[in-house]
């Protein structure tokens, strides 16, 4: 029987290069994330409080894509350290009652990988079909098909004159889903990792493992289809490549193999064609969850997060569970995204409040609950191919030379400001980002409704503020937020203050009636 712990977590998502360098060579580790486990979750109020991690990929990889380009699935690449050190890794979490998921990417591997080494090495090859490889000549793409990355999504391969299919870069040549030995190498892949302890995976790219089997050509997006996406990416419909109906048998067999296995959890990530075809990968047979990107695309505006919330709350099949998340490895952080002078910390705080007080898994990205922002990194430094880099820079731990992150000379990123914001300075501060994320992780999980209640969008709050109601049996809370830069008051219920973005606000005060919100205050009342 499973326990679905999921369900209640709080998940803070490690970008493994970037959160401490255990051995000084400028590059974070995996015994640098053992030795700050204690700050994840000590048992007590002093450290963060979360229940599980998502570590982005550990395997050995040539890096083009920073590890999303794998180049040997059961091993861990050596600048991260070892088997030794992820046996250490998972030990002293569970020790901690931490729960860790890997990046499963299958999706692609890296064109060093010995699969496609032998795929590439002749076209009569046993693993030739590992592939995805169409014949044709130089001048004749096989189809229409971009890479998400930018240009065309086949490669020319001179020794054997064929095609490969690559979705993201040359170098990450795409897995053939459809030839039933890959499928098997996978789901070996996926017991290799859940023996030594994983709690399970977050699923790279899972929408597009499969793809038509005519390989028709894309059709085009229209300007208003679009909406702000530039990249050349998005100037067709990926009605072809992504979210094909067979991928789903695919994810049932991914399930059955964690379902091998006590509560361990699979969480897509998942660019569905629709609201429809998203429910479709939640089936009770196929993911526990499914990624939820709807924040990262919204401006600061109530009605638009109101609306996300809503169509979520809409579409999702019953008895799932949604996921929250406001940054992570691919976009700019939150902090950066909403800036606006003196309001943007305010914004952050009242992001931070919301996220805990929606219904669903929220997924942290390491960093936020300091407001680190986003380092800006001029393009001749840039090492990831799309310039990601600036969300990704090393955790600030301290002000010390390194930031507490590394004591080499030469961090992997530079380093942001850590004078202006690191762990160290905000720790013992009751009105630092640190404590607001650390009161409102136990807040959640010390309230029913929080953490596992319905929810309830109020219909008419003051403008630009949203209301939601939680409710469980026995307990019932209210969470309210100003997206204004000016106060607001708003009709709540008798109760008590749980928790506040705003320092100067006293918790534990009761309410009745009218209650003036702060300019970008969040309130949670238990009513
Ligand atoms: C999604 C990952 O989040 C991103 O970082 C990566 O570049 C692509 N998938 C390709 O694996």
């Amino acid at each position: 029987m499973s326990s679905e712990w999921w369900r209640s977590a709080v998940f803070y998502q490690i970008y493994a290069r970037s959160f401490a360098d255990s051995n000084g060579d400028g590059i974070g580790d995996l015994d640098g994330i053992t030795a700050h486990l204690d700050y994840l979750n000590d048992g007590t109020e002093r450290s963060l409080g979360i229940d599980a991690i998502w570590l982005t990929p550990i395997n050995p990889s040539p890096l083009k894509d920073w590890g999303y380009d794998v180049s040997d699935y059961c091993g861990v690449h050596p600048e991260l350290g070892d088997l030794g050190a992820f046996e250490r890794l998972i030990r002293e979490a569970g020790r901690r009652g931490i729960r860790i998921i890997l990046d499963l990417v299958p999706n692609h591997t890296s064109d060093e990988h010995r699969w496609f080494r032998q795929s590439r090495s002749a076209r009569n090859h046993p693993r030739r079909d590992w592939y995805i490889w169409k014949p044709g000549t130089p001048e004749r793409l096989p189809n229409n098909w971009v890479s998400i990355f930018g240009g065309p999504a086949w490669k020319w391969d001179e020794t054997t004159r064929e095609w490969y299919l690559h979705l993201f870069l040359a170098a990450q040549p795409d897995l053939n889903f459809r030839n039933p030995e890959v499928v098997a190498a996978m789901h070996e892949v996926i017991r290799f990792w859940l023996d030594r302890g994983a709690a399970g995976y977050r699923v790279d790219v899972m929408h597009a493992l499969i793809k038509d089997a005519m390989f028709r050509d894309n059709p085009p997006l229209d300007k208003v289809e679009r909406g702000s996406q530039n990249d050349v990416a998005f100037r067709q419909k990926h009605l072809y490549d992504f979210d094909q109906p067979e991928v789903h048998e695919i994810i049932r067999g991914f399930r059955r193999v964690i379902n091998e296995y006590d509560d361990r959890i699979m969480v897509g990530e998942v660019w569905p064609h629709s609201n429809q075809s998203l429910a479709l990968y939640l089936r009770p047979d196929e993911l526990q969850q499914a990624f939820n990107f709807r924040f990262l695309f919204c401006p600061w505006e109530a009605a638009r997060f109101r609306a996300q919330v809503e169509e979520i709350e809409r579409i999702l099949p019953a008895g799932s569970w949604p996921t929250w998340t406001l940054s992570n490895h691919d976009f700019a952080r939150h902090i950066t995204r909403h800036e606006q002078g003196a309001s943007t910390g305010p914004r952050a705080r009242l992001a931070a409040v919301m996220l805990l007080a929606l219904r669903g898994t929220p997924f942290l990205y390491y960093g936020e609950e300091i407001g680190m922002p986003n380092v800006a990194i001029a393009r001749e430094r840039w090492r990831d191919p799309v310039g990601r880099d600036g969300c990704r820079t090393p955790m600030q731990w301290s002000d010390a030379p390194g930031g507490g992150f590394t004591t080499s000379q030469t961090p992997w990123l530079p380093l942001g400001d850590c004078a202006a914001v690191n762990v160290a300075r905000q720790i013992d501060d009751p009105a630092s980002m640190l404590s607001l994320y650390r009161r409102a992780i136990r807040v959640r999980s010390a309230t029913p409704a929080l953490r596992a209640g319905t929810i309830r969008v109020i219909e008419q709050p003051p403008e630009d503020c949203l209301a939601l109601l939680r409710e469980a049996p026995a307990s019932r809370a209210l969470a309210a937020l100003n997206f204004t830069d000016e106060p607001r008051e708003i009709e709540v219920p008798s109760g008590r203050i749980l928790l506040s973005s705003d320092p100067g606000r006293d918790p534990g005060k009761t309410t009745l009636g009218k209650f003036r919100l702060a300019p970008n205050e969040a309130i949670v009342i238990e009513c």
